[in-house]
């Protein structure tokens, strides 16, 4: 019997020393697995006699019950150890500061974009859209442009098939007629009548028939409309002076106003910013040369009465420039062109952070 008791010391210790689960297992098997040293004793139970068979069989099944149990309480510990252990290698310090994620850029368009947006707003400007596929009217009749009218070649349009009643289709050539679409409305008219002012910008891409350093086929504009009963061109000076200077972030930077024609203002102003040149680079501020950045004028009384307004009563002005155009002077962009080339690499030299506040 000295055989039962030393393989119920071996098989417990073996138990007891088990480290982890593997080494549990490992100790289960080498007792109670087909070669096991308890299944070997009950192996022997088949050659003894039956009373001996009863006596020693009973012991055999009590010592396997023990072992059982051993394991049991042995493989409970493991786990709740192993849990335990891997809690605490897992565990997550949420006070540390996140990885910083690969941030993407504000184009310098859109960078300009919300400047503009800045600027204007503090003025009492608000943001106004229109369609990129216009129809004729809107482009160009509206605005004082009949059809022949030679002022139609100052600008190379992209005709679009016709709508299916036949109104002639273009890409707008320029976001003049938002202007139209604006003042046409009905909760503007009322606006007005109510004595309200009408004051906003028209940022958006617009289309013509050019391509090179400086002209690419689809571009941007923003335009400007004011509209009520005593506006006159001294505010319109005033408020191009104070956006140049504010743009540009150039307190004195001197702006000349040249007189210019367009269709849709009577009179029109070109309007130049100065600057100047020193080995080939441009240098905006006050200088010995000028550069022309926008067009502007008095809203033509034709203009306003095609918007179903009175022109006795109601004037303002308008102005419009270009987007890309402003954006390069300002950020000292060569080539109007890697604008739209979706250059990452162009996008993270040029491009602004997401949390640059705009002005
Ligand atoms: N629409 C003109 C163009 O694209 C720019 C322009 C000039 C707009 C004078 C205006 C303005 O509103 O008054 O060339």
């Amino acid at each position: 019997m000295s055989d039962l008791s030393t393989i119920r010391s071996e098989a417990l210790s073996a138990v007891e020393a088990a480290a982890d689960l593997a080494a549990l297992d490992a100790a289960r098997v080498s007792v109670l697995g087909k070669k096991g040293s308890v299944t070997g004793l009950m192996k022997t139970l088949g050659a003894l006699a039956p009373e001996e068979r009863k006596e020693f069989g009973a012991r055999v099944n009590q010592l396997k019950g023990e072992i059982e149990t051993a394991l049991e309480a042995r493989k409970g510990m493991l786990s709740s150890s192993a849990l335990a252990a891997r809690l605490a290698s897992e565990k997550i310090d949420v006070s540390l500061p996140v990885r910083p994620e690969a941030q993407g850029t504000v184009h310098p368009i859109g960078q300009v974009m919300d400047e503009l947006a800045g600027i204007f707003g503090d003025m009492g400007f608000t943001w106004a859209e229109g369609p990129d596929i216009e129809d004729d009217w809107h482009n160009f009749t509206a605005l004082n442009i009949p059809p022949d009218h030679p002022a139609r070649q100052m600008q190379d349009t992209f005709y679009l098939p016709p709508r299916a009643d036949g109104t002639p289709m273009v890409l707008r050539t320029h976001t003049s007629p938002v202007q139209a679409r604006t003042m046409l409305s009905k909760d503007v008219q009322k606006m007005l009548a109510d004595g309200g002012s009408l004051r906003i910008i028209v940022p958006g891409r617009t289309y013509r028939i050019d391509s090179d350093a400086t002209h690419a086929p689809m571009f941007h504009q923003v335009e400007g409309l004011v509209i009520d009963r005593g506006t006159h061109m001294g505010h319109l000076k005033g408020c191009l002076v104070d956006f140049c200077r504010a743009f540009f972030e150039i307190d004195d930077l001197p702006l000349r106003f040249r007189p210019s024609y367009f269709p849709f203002t009577e009179p029109s102003a070109e309007v130049d910013i100065g600057c100047s040149w020193k080995d080939g680079e441009l240098r905006i501020g006050a200088g010995d040369s000028w550069l022309e950045i926008l067009g502007s004028g008095m809203v033509h009384p034709r203009v306003i009465a095609n918007c179903g307004l009175d022109p006795a009563i109601y004037q303002g002005f308008a102005f419009g420039m270009g987007i890309d155009r402003i954006a390069m002077l300002k950020y000292g962009i060569n080539d109007l062109r890697a604008f739209f080339d979706a250059d990452l690499r162009w996008l993270r030299n040029y491009g602004f952070s997401a949390l640059e506040m705009p002005r």
